[in-house]
């Protein structure tokens, strides 16, 4: 099976690379769904927009608690730096990530497209006006616009949001384009995010998977699944890749 899909990587005239949560667990991020799973922890509804909107400091308790307070200081773990690795050696394409984590940056990949946005930056709610989340106080919630007062709210798609131009594009390009999706670490469960694997393997893309268990997308598009822990399975993949190469 690796040496199949190492083969596969290798002979792809596109490889694109679609990420969810499950990368980052062993960088200490916890998945959303599943056993331990934030949603059974953290009402999601605070990460609803019409919810900021009307309670914006009680949402913005959840927020710091969880993206800054505990995951504030999270590194790219062996996953994150075997694509950031492939992109060097133009393997890979690019990556779509659901994630807001920011770990394929930090781990050095420079095609990201970060389908709901990061916690890199805070928008403002009335002017639009974007500024780096280092450079905002979070001791006082919510964090208010310098330049008009408005509330500033974390550069992350909400529920309820529209994804990002030029995210959007891009990732729905890469669906038609690619010819081979390597998935990790995502339940396929969030719209429309988890059109892209289908609508990639309808357009001929054949598909990876490396899940701990099976997603919405094992028995339905995916050619080979790469059962396990992500870091262990892009490792694997890392060495048989070497292998053929050498
Ligand atoms: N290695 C590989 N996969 C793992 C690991 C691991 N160490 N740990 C967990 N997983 C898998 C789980 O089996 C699951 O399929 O990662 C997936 C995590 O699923 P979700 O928590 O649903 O994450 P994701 O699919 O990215 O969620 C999509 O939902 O709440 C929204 O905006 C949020 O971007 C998120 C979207």
């Amino acid at each position: 099976m690796f040496t199949k899909a190492a083969e596969m990587i290798i002979s792809s005239k596109r490889c694109i690379a679609f990420t969810g949560a499950g990368i980052s667990v062993e960088s200490g991020i916890p998945p959303f769904r599943g056993k331990n799973g934030l949603w059974n922890k953290y009402d999601p509804e605070n990460f609803d927009i019409s919810y900021f909107t009307r309670f914006p400091e009680k949402s913005w308790q959840i927020i710091k608690e969880l993206f800054f307070d505990l995951f504030g200081n999270v590194k790219p773990n062996a996953a994150h730096y075997a694509l950031a690795e492939l992109e060097q050696r133009n393997l890979l394409h690019g990556i779509i990530t659901q994630n807001v984590d920011s770990l394929h940056h930090e781990a050095g990949s420079k095609v990201v497209h970060e389908f709901h946005g990061s916690f890199r930056k805070l928008v403002c709610l009335k002017c639009d006006d974007k500024i780096n989340t280092d450079r905002v106080n979070l001791d006082k919630l919510p964090p208010l616009c310098e330049k008009c007062n408005g509330i500033l709210k974390p550069d992350a798609v909400f529920f309820g949001e529209s994804i990002p131009e030029p995210a959007h594009s891009k990732s729905f390009f890469e669906a038609d384009k690619a010819d081979l999706f390597i998935l990790v670490g995502t339940t396929g469960e969030v719209a429309p995010a988890n059109m892209i694997p289908k609508i990639a393997k309808h357009e001929g893309a054949q598909i990876i998977e490396i899940n701990t268990e099976k997603s919405a997308y094992t028995d339905s598009v995916t050619d080979i699944f790469l059962q396990g822990k992500a870091t262990i399975m892009m490792e694997n993949l890392m060495e048989e890749i070497d292998e053929i190469q050498k």
